[in-house]
């Protein structure tokens, strides 16, 4: 379990700019639901003075990258291309009052979705789109270009730094090797500049808030589906319970299961144990479930995954785990 600032769970709960941008004029996206992580950016961009108008983003992923998510288009909004392109991943971390060590990788992920976004409105081609890069983790489509940037802007030193930070080398382990050599040249690299690595990564910790311990109380709300007397909202309950119900058989052949727990206007909060939960794959389950309810709604509802504790997870309670 790890432990959260009160912003992450602020953000997780209430995401701001959770939306497509109706009339964005640039989108970057990021990550892949493959891997269990992506991210959609997208910008309205005021042509004439650069200055964002407006963000949005629509994430799959943990709720650590929703959080960071809300947090890139609270940090950006209203500034100008050139200065959102200055606001590093540390600064999306220091805004939520910190990130456990092991989720550094949500708030890099804004970070890239960000520069995929302004190199896409002006017309670039990113430098890390695997054709100029080495591929080095196949599990997460991670190249050498990435890791030597997210290496150098945060004075990373080793190999669970890396996989902390851009989760290459997370799943199957086999490019630890090659992530060793990658991190190597970076700092090789670094040091030829005269950037002393050690001091960054001294400098990113003295700013960065530690998060506090979880309240032992805090825990979600239950499925209300019971307790609604509004018939609309009862009305809209039965029908997501109806499709998870539907979608359910197929996620316990896999050895798992998925359970409604709460649904607070658009945003629908679900919790996924057994071997669903934790797995990279249950992103895909969670995109088609997300498409499904919005189609069976008529609306667009962004799907919230929460993990169940073992010992709660046959009373449908669930503790944090973002
Ligand atoms: S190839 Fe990198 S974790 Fe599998």
């Amino acid at each position: 379990m790890w432990d959260y600032s009160e912003k992450v769970k602020q953000h997780f709960f209430n995401p701001k700019n959770a939306k497509l941008v109706s009339d964005a004029n640039a989108r970057g996206d990021v990550g892949s639901i493959s891997c269990g992580d992506a991210l959609s950016l997208s910008l309205k961009v005021n042509p004439d003075t650069e200055i964002i108008e407006d963000a949005g983003f629509q994430t799959f992923g943990c709720g650590s990258a929703i959080a960071s998510s809300s947090a890139l288009t609270e940090i950006i909004i209203g500034k100008t291309l050139d200065d959102a392109l200055k606001v590093t991943n540390q600064e999306i971390a220091d805004f939520l009052d910190g990130l456990p060590p092991e989720k550094m990788h949500c708030s890099v992920m804004g970070m890239e979705a960000l520069h995929a976004a302004v190199a896409n409105y002006r017309g670039e081609v990113m430098e890390d789109d695997h054709e100029e890069g080495e591929l080095i983790c196949k599990c997460f489509a991670i190249d050498d270009l990435m890791i030597k940037r997210v290496v150098k802007a945060n004075g990373l030193q080793s190999i669970e730094e890396v996989v902390n930070y851009t989760k290459a080398g997370g799943a199957c382990t086999s490019c630890h090797e090659k992530i060793e050599w990658v991190l190597d040249e970076a700092l090789a690299e670094t040091a030829e500049a005269g950037i002393d690595v050690a001091a960054v990564a001294r400098a990113n910790q003295k700013v960065a808030a530690v998060p506090q311990p979880i309240a032992a109380t805090a825990k979600p709300k239950m499925a209300v589906v019971s307790e609604t007397s509004d018939p609309e909202h009862a009305k809209r309950l039965a029908l997501i319970e109806q499709v998870i119900d539907e979608v359910r058989p197929a996620v316990q052949a896999d050895g798992g299961d998925i359970q409604l727990v709460d649904v607070e206007d658009h945003l629908v909060f679900v919790s996924m144990s057994g071997n669903c939960s934790g797995c990279g794959l249950s992103g895909l389950t969670l995109a088609n479930l997300e498409i499904k309810i919005s189609d069976a709604l008529g609306e667009t509802v962004t799907v919230f995954p929460l993990q169940p504790s073992s010992e709660d997870a046959e009373k449908k309670e669930a503790t944090y785990d973002l």
